[in-house]
């Protein structure tokens, strides 16, 4: 019997109408078009302005695009994993309503939270279940509503976030096809560089921690952003030595979307010459956490060729990191 390898079989995306562009920050915080596009990449993100919905809202238009998509019926899936740092409640997992909201009667759902990793760590997870032949029909859906957790007083992080969502199906392989190895870390050497210091077990909410705007993301840049190229950098480079691949053989570098130069910097390292194979887009969503890689692939899709090698990368508060070597499995 050939062995078992779990493939993206189909991707689903879904972001937001509402557009926050550089030059509408100008007016919200001291800063200029010219800093954040030099510093960042980023000149626009999308808001999810309503306040009556969360994440589950994002996530079921982009698990939806899926079922339009195949025509897969709901009730055939059998585990939707929901990688998300922005639940619509710290306890009734969003997955559960999102399946619920779907129609995915017979599955059963969870959310995943490594912060900007979460969508791979979620990938990973995803394959073990299939290829211990345990489930067939996985999705991993990655949404976020960043702008539910930013200070837009806050120039060194409204700028950055924004809100989206993507999803994707895993199914079991015999051509030997999708996931073939990943190299996942986390180091709490992070934990005080990117977080939301309120509002969980450690500090609960009170008046103070609200006054005190602890329930918003803070991020010690700088510091963050020497670990992420290292981190990414480094795993993205071992992965395609531990495969024996040259940058000849990598079609396509998938790697979350925090910062342009970060970004570069990790293809640099891969010897990646070619920018058209660098995925970016960045420029129209910002950093959408659990988003980045699933809009990346909704976005790229009719790029992507059967047997195509694709390196994913992610960094994350945590810290989280990792690289994942994958090979595409259709057409589209
Ligand atoms: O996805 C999760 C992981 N997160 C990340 O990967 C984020 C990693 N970090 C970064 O992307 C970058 O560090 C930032 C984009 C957040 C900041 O860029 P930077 O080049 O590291 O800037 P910096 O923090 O070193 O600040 C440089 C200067 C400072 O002024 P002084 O001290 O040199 O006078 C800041 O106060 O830029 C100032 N600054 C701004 N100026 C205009 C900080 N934010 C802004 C702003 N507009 N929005």
């Amino acid at each position: 019997m050939s062995k078992i390898t779990a493939a993206i079989t189909a991707v689903g995306a879904y972001v937001p109408e509402d557009i926050l562009t550089n030059e509408m920050l100008e007016e919200m915080v001291e800063t200029t078009d010219e800093w954040i596009t030099s510093r960042t990449g980023i000149k626009e993100r999308r808001i999810l302005k309503d306040p009556t919905k969360g994440t589950s809202y994002l996530a079921i238009r982009a698990a939806e695009e899926i079922l339009r998509k195949t025509g897969l019926d709901p009730k055939e899936i059998d585990l939707i994993i929901m990688a998300t740092a922005t639940p619509d409640m710290p306890v009734a997992s969003t997955g559960v309503y999102v399946a619920t909201e779907i129609g995915a009667t017979n599955a059963f759902s969870y959310d995943l939270q490594a912060a900007c990793s979460s969508f791979l760590y979620g990938m990973s997870t995803a394959a073990a279940y299939i290829e211990s032949g345990r489930y067939k029909k996985v999705m991993v859906i990655g949404a976020d509503k960043m702008s539910s957790i930013i200070d837009y007083s806050d120039r060194t992080t409204c700028i950055i976030f924004g809100d989206g969502a993507g999803a994707v199906l895993m199914e079991p392989n015999t051509e030997g096809l999708g996931l073939q190895d990943e190299i996942l870390r986390s180091d709490a050497v992070g934990r005080a560089s990117l977080n939301i210091e309120a509002g969980g077990s450690l500090t609960p909410p009170t008046e103070e921690t609200v006054a005190k705007k602890l329930h918003f993301v803070r991020q010690d840049g700088k510091t963050v952003f020497k670990f992420a190229v290292s981190n990414m950098a480094g795993v993205s480079e071992q992965i395609m030595k531990r495969n024996n691949l040259t940058n000849e053989d990598v079609d396509w570098l998938v790697a979350h979307q925090a910062n342009k130069r970060i970004i570069d910097a990790t293809a640099n390292r891969m010897n990646l010459n070619d920018e058209s194979k660098v995925l970016m887009n960045i420029q129209r969503y910002g950093n959408t956490t659990s988003a980045t890689l699933p809009l990346l692939l909704s976005d790229y899709e009719k790029n992507f060729k059967k047997g195509d090698n694709l390196i994913f990368a992610s960094f994350g508060g945590g810290f989280t990191w990792g690289a994942a070597y994958l090979k595409w499995a259709y057409n589209s």
